[in-house]
């Protein structure tokens, strides 16, 4: 296997950036399909109130306590109440609404112990029916290959607590105005993690909705001069991606052939080191 599968068991990745509208919710859900498409398992979590991942996987629903919030709160007996089903083989996720919101208020007026550690719990507990543990129970960490962690452009509590768990954080970001200022904050915060997580790692930064203006095109060789982060690779800009968001499906299965779909394509097969 390559790069992105030198750990046995699940790898953990969140998307994260602290601006909004960077394309970390299209980023997690075009990724998933990426690696279900090569034959990996998918968990994702939805850890973001405005629930955009789970609407995008057909999967929101707006009036009971959401899975996301219970997993924060700590609120739940077995697995199989937390993880759903796609319409996707190869992808599960847990969902999130606007309950994580009081869950995470809630955390952060208890003051307890184990305030970053909420989201640990789920990675020993076995499942079954779920992932690769179809026939027999398995721990998560063991039914998925891949969680992928959907965040919001934010530093809550719950957004600790998935950091806690995360083994390599992908920051995307869209190269118009002020896009970079936020970077240096994001990786700072990843070595403040470290105190409580020592194996976090930064893997970089995935530039998206590229447009090769003369601004993004300088924003993306300053980028590469600075050398500081890794580019993991560049996402063009899509009409069809704006076109159809109400689709709600992986873009690569409506416009296979646009900029956006290869990318990420292109963006997947370099990161695990695997064609499909
Ligand atoms: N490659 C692309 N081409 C065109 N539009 C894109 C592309 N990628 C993302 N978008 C659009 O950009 C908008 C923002 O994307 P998205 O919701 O994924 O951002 P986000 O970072 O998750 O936002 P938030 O911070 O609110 O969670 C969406 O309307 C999405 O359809
Ligand atoms: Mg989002």
């Amino acid at each position: 296997m390559g790069k992105g599968r030198e750990k046995q068991g699940m790898k953990t990745i969140s998307i994260l950036n602290l601006k909004g509208g960077v394309a970390k919710t299209f980023t997690a859900a075009n990724m998933a399909y990426e690696l279900s498409r090569r034959g990996c398992e998918v968990l994702l979590l939805d850890n973001d109130k405005q629930g955009n991942l789970s609407k995008a996987y057909g999967r929101y629903d707006a009036e009971s306590v959401a899975p996301a919030a219970k997993l924060l709160s700590g609120d739940w007996e077995c697995p199989e109440e937390l993880i759903q089903k796609t319409n996707y083989i190869g992808i599960d996720i847990i969902t999130s609404n606007m309950s994580l919101l009081g869950a995470t208020w809630d955390l952060a007026k208890e003051w307890k112990a184990d305030q970053t550690g909420r989201y640990k719990r789920l990675k020993d507990t076995k499942v079954e029916g779920y992932g690769r543990a179809v026939t027999e129970p398995l721990a998560i960490e063991q039914a998925y290959d891949y969680c992928i962690i959907d965040n919001p452009p934010d530093l809550g509590f719950n957004v600790v607590n998935a950091l806690a768990v995360t083994d390599e954080v992908i920051v995307p970001v869209k190269l118009d105005n002020y896009a970079l200022e936020g970077l240096d904050i994001v990786a700072e915060q990843v070595e403040e993690v470290k105190q409580f997580n020592p194996s976090i790692k930064l893997a970089g930064v995935l530039v998206t909705s590229y447009q090769n203006t003369d601004g993004e095109s300088a924003g993306l060789e300053w980028l590469q001069e600075q050398g500081k982060y890794d580019i993991l690779g560049v996402i063009k800009y899509s009409k069809k991606v704006a076109e159809n968001s109400f689709l709600q499906k992986p873009i690569y299965e409506y416009s296979p052939c646009c900029g956006a779909a290869q990318g990420y394509k292109k963006f997947v097969t370099e990161y695990t080191g695997k064609a499909r």
